[in-house]
């Protein structure tokens, strides 16, 4: 039981709860051929009768006694009865508002009496069963102990006692999870196990393990899933063809019951590898029409599919530029394709040079999908979006913020965070990202104005309060193409094309994601794509204690949840002190990207350099003097990045060449700040060791054993990335460290 499967689906028996509460004893559900509605009612029965061991009755006629209610405005009239026309009207597509009973007895601490009936019954109520199965999922959070802030913030006073009363709507239309899963089992980037879709080039035959995927996922308001590598192999390009679209069809199915849209990931050259053309130039008519045909085929098998998720002209991926062709017109003529069945074109912007000669300073990877991509601004579809990573490289544990975000103005856009930790210490390390991506979203780039934040612009709000702004159509100045006669669009649609991706954590691992305390991320992940308001600190304590309570011994956790709450908290900051720094990224060993090694992509062909020699460290991407990246921003951040004395110092070497001697805002020097944070680093992550080592008896065996091997060998590989870093720049620099502590 205790292996981590569960998660934080982990429905434990509270010991102080003697009895079920009475309003949980019923659960009323109109009769419905609704999939997701009956999820709703299956997942609060089960989650209710494991949290206190009796089973509820589903019924569908509210019975004279206390009952929760779950359905829609619509469908169900005891349901609508409880919330005014005007409530009503404040749930969106995929909101929902919760009412209830006295917050005391909710949980069955207290069985007060009540004449009102209503004031017995709890309500669960949307406008769509996805938006009831998000609030069953939100009200088995609560009653688990999770008890998040908004929640109780939202209990209103009654006359008597607080009422548990609720109202949650999704920031993000689209909250999606991208898996680079192959068809022979592996995973790309995956450090979990093995797939669980797929294995030996087929379709796995676990669908229970998938199912209950299905149910962490919807558990924290995910609602659209692409299941293939976006780098499309051969096999994998098959998946659009008779050979795979049964099997498709039957992971739809499962996912569909839990309110999640399947994505393909699919092959930019298919015409030519399946259908036996010569070309796949996005302009060329038969391509357009073997397209339009493949996708009448697809959409017969899985009618609701997403769409396609396309990585194009990238990593040695085909795409439009073999024909002359940009990318608005290989996304347009796909998503016309997908046009007649309400698909989506997820196209996306990680497009650069990777044949680069390090030998030539000025071409900068940096810069690529600006550069690509704002010029086409405006020229895409509305069933097109524009998947853009958070910044402007490849996740690195610190970069700026992607500068396309805001400057496309017309285009509709995702953003792109990956929570596996590719450079991050690949879930052998501790490394709770949910502070990192919050800067990402809290992030001003002053598109329009102060207050224009990238959780603004990818949730599509900021599209929608400048509707009324006509300056939309631009002069399109790409000129490398014979298309781009076509008009920028003025129409800036409904923001439902808008939202976040992010690349999946989880394997076959029984505790899916390798690293217990990864967990943290894919839940994480999943809170804020719901809500960017929370913080990180909410989030986790959200997790911990759904994932621990319970754990300690006298079931009362006191040291147990803040312990392991701050241990989330300081780990983004422990890793990035022993590894990268002042945003300078990439030491990594070259491929797989696990361990340090300086100079792994230094002389490489990948767009990757620190240009550190004897004098000096950083790359000028200034206006001034270097590469011109920082001018992509819009000001005041431009300029903030532009001048070496406003740079915050954790970007400095990320937009800036200097000497090891420059004085930083701390009043560090630049290598006095290296070897600092690099010893202290080290010494972070044994404490997190240590701390692990210290709740030992407040932990279940197998659970503390599995995070213990993981922290003790992050605390000996921390020493390792102290010491060759330290000594790099020592050799480099010959300057020695003011504390004087061994370096080699
Ligand atoms: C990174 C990663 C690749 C991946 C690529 C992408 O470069 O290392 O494995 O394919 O990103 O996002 O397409």
């Amino acid at each position: 039981k205790e292996s981590g499967y569960d998660a934080w689906l982990h429905y434990r028996r509270d010991r102080h709860v003697k009895q079920m509460p009475a309003w949980c004893r019923v659960i009323v559900v109109h009769e419905t051929d609704d999939e997701v509605l009956q999820t709703a009612a299956s997942e609060l029965q089960q989650g209710l009768a494991s949290m206190f061991g009796q089973q509820p009755k589903i019924s569908t006629v509210p019975a004279h006694e206390p009952f929760v209610a779950l359905g829609t405005f619509q469908d169900h009239p005891c349901v609508a009865e409880r919330f005014s026309a005007e409530e009503q009207a404040e749930v969106s597509a995929e909101g929902y508002r919760i009412r209830g009973v006295e917050v005391s007895e909710l949980a069955g601490l207290t069985g007060q009496d009540h004449a009102d009936i209503k004031g017995r019954c709890v309500t669960v109520a949307g406008q769509t069963s996805k938006g009831v199965l998000y609030g069953v999922f939100h009200l088995l959070r609560y009653l688990q102990g999770g008890l998040d802030g908004k929640l109780k913030s939202t209990a209103k006073q009654s006359l008597h006692a607080p009422i548990l009363d609720l109202l949650s709507n999704p920031a993000n239309p689209i909250r999606m999870i991208n898996h680079w899963d192959n068809m022979d089992g592996s995973v790309e980037r995956g450090y979990a196990g093995a797939s669980i879709f797929y294995n030996n080039n087929a379709f796995t035959t676990n669908m229970e393990r998938l199912r209950d995927y299905a149910r962490l996922l919807a558990s924290v308001g995910i609602q659209a899933l692409s299941i293939n590598n976006v780098n499309v192999h051969q096999v994998e390009t098959e998946l659009i063809t008779d050979r795979f679209l049964p099997d498709v069809a039957k992971v739809a199915a499962i996912f569909r019951a839990y309110g999640i849209q399947i994505y393909l990931s699919i092959n930019y050259a298919s015409p030519i590898q399946l259908g036996g053309l010569t070309t796949a130039d996005p302009l060329d008519p038969d391509v357009a029409e073997w397209w339009q045909t493949k996708a009448r085929e697809i959409y017969a098998a899985v009618p609701d599919l997403g769409g396609f998720v396309v990585k194009a002209d990238s990593e040695n991926r085909p795409g439009p530029f073999s024909y002359g062709r940009h990318h608005a017109d290989g996304a347009n003529m796909l998503a016309d394709a997908l046009r007649p069945y309400g698909g989506r074109v997820i196209w996306r912007c990680f497009v650069y040079d990777c044949k680069q000669d390090w030998r030539d300073r000025k071409t900068d990877r940096a810069r690529a999908a600006f550069d690509h991509f704002k010029p086409l601004d405006g020229l895409f579809r509305d069933n097109v979006i524009l998947q853009i990573k958070n910044g402007p490289m490849d996740f690195q544990v610190r970069e700026p913020v992607s500068p396309l975000f805001g400057a496309l103005e017309a285009t509709q856009v995702l953003l792109e965070f990956q929570i596996a930790q590719e450079y991050t210490g690949q879930q052998k390390h501790l490394c709770y990202l949910v502070p990192q991506w919050k800067e990402v979203l809290d992030f001003d780039t002053y598109a329009q104005g102060k207050g224009s934040t990238i959780k603004r612009i990818v949730s599509g709000a900021l599209h929608n309060s400048s509707n009324s702004n006509s300056h939309r159509g631009k002069a399109i100045v790409h000129a490398n193409s014979g298309s781009l006669q076509e008009k920028p669009t003025h129409h800036i649609p409904k923001p439902t094309n808008f939202g976040i991706a992010a690349v999946s954590n989880i394997g076959a691992d029984t505790n899916w994601t390798g690293h217990l305390l990864a967990q943290s991320n894919l839940y994480g992940y999943g809170r804020l794509a719901w809500d960017p308001d929370l913080s990180a600190d909410e989030i986790a304590d959200e997790w911990v204690r759904l994932t621990f309570s319970g754990q300690g011994k006298d079931n009362g956790d006191t040291e147990l949840i803040p312990t392991i709450k701050q241990m989330l908290l300081d780990s983004w900051n422990i890793y990035e002190s022993y590894t990268a720094p002042l945003g300078v990224g990439w030491m990594v060993s070259p491929n797989h990207h696990y361990g340090p090694d300086v100079d792994g992509y230094e002389y490489s062909m990948w767009g990757t350099y620190h240009f550190a020699d004897c004098w000096g460290i950083g790359v000028d991407r200034t206006t001034a003097t270097g590469t011109g990246y920082a001018g992509h921003y819009f000001p005041p951040v431009a300029g903030i990045y532009e001048s070496i004395d406003s740079c915050p110092d954790e970007l400095l070497l990320f937009f800036h060449h200097v000497p090891y001697t420059h004085v930083l805002h701390s009043g560090q020097t630049v290598i006095q700040h290296i070897y600092d944070t690099h010893f202290e680093g080290a010494e972070r992550a044994a404490h997190l060791h240590a701390t692990w080592i210290s709740l030992r008896e407040q932990l279940h065996e197998t659970i503390y054993e599995q995070v213990l091997t993981r922290l003790e060998h992050q605390a000996e590989h921390a020493e390792e990335w102290r010491d060759r870093i330290n000594t790099y720049f020592y050799r480099k620099s010959g300057i020695p460290d003011e504390k004087n502590r061994p370096i080699y």
